[in-house]
């Protein structure tokens, strides 16, 4: 889900590449046939915008195509600075990574939960450690991502469903996300940070921080007291 572009489009690429059977969505259906143009017999399209209420129903659909799911990967999702709360923003970013991110990750769960399992990965970010003062419903979002996963993970593992999570959270990279609008520090390749993405999957992780300069930031973001952190220029 989000293959069209970014790193959602590279990810696709490396599991075709290693001989999976993909169906890909997003809400841009040419930039998806151009994707299926890579190899016709392997890839089934469908447009599907997660903020719409027939989402769910559509993936289904796509899995029926398929003729089963053994992995759900979610790529999709928006993210604007925001410094003045333009409402519009604020919202649109709520109804993609936080309604759109739920009605879909709960349709894959209750698919494995009906068929004995499976597993759901998906790329939620770094954004999430903290509140992001320039980014107040991205980070907000990615926050409840990581938050909604981890809950799964537990409920699964109470249900004794054979269900795997791995939570990918990436620092910057460079793709249409960021709008290259504004200079951003250690920004990764999409295709680099792709392969650690399948590596991880196919290792099993459960929380994946992309890279180790991110795991070292995020490891001291969290021990700045809340006093100190808003003071913090970003
Ligand atoms: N770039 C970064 O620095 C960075 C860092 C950490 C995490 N992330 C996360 O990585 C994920 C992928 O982003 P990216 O950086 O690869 O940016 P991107 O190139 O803009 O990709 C975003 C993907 O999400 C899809 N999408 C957006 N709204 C959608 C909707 N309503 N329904 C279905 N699909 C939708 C887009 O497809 P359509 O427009 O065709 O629908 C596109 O495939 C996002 O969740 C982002 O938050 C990015």
């Amino acid at each position: 889900m989000g293959a069209s572009s970014g790193i959602g489009l590279e990810v696709a690429k490396l599991l075709l590449a290693d001989g999976w059977h993909l169906g890909i969505a997003a809400r841009r259906e040419q930039q998806l046939q151009d994707l299926k143009a890579l190899a016709p017999d392997c890839i089934e399209v469908m447009a599907i915008d997660v903020t719409k209420s027939d989402a769910s129903e559509l993936l289904l659909s796509l899995i029926e195509k398929l003729g089963g799911m053994d992995l759900y990967f979610h790529a999709s999702g928006i993210g604007r600075q925001n410094r003045t709360l333009e409402p519009d923003i604020e919202l649109q970013t709520m109804e993609t990574n936080a309604v759109g991110f739920t009605r879909m990750i709960g349709t894959a769960y209750r698919y494995f939960a009906e068929r004995g399992g499976g597993h759901i990965a998906a790329i939620t970010s770094i954004a999430g450690t903290k509140g992001l003062g320039p980014a107040p419903s991205y980070s907000a979002t990615k926050a409840l991502q990581s938050s909604y996963l981890q809950a799964l993970e537990q409920q699964a593992h109470q249900r004794s469903l054979n269900i795997r999570f791995t939570d990918i959270r990436p620092g910057f990279v460079d793709t249409a996300l960021l709008n290259g609008s504004f200079h951003y520090p250690m920004l990764m390749k999409p295709e680099t940070v792709a392969r650690d993405i399948v590596r991880s999957i196919y290792r099993g992780r459960h929380v994946r921080v992309i890279d180790c300069r991110y795991r070292i930031l995020t490891f001291f973001w969290r021990l700045i007291p809340r006093w100190l952190w808003r003071k913090i220029k970003l």
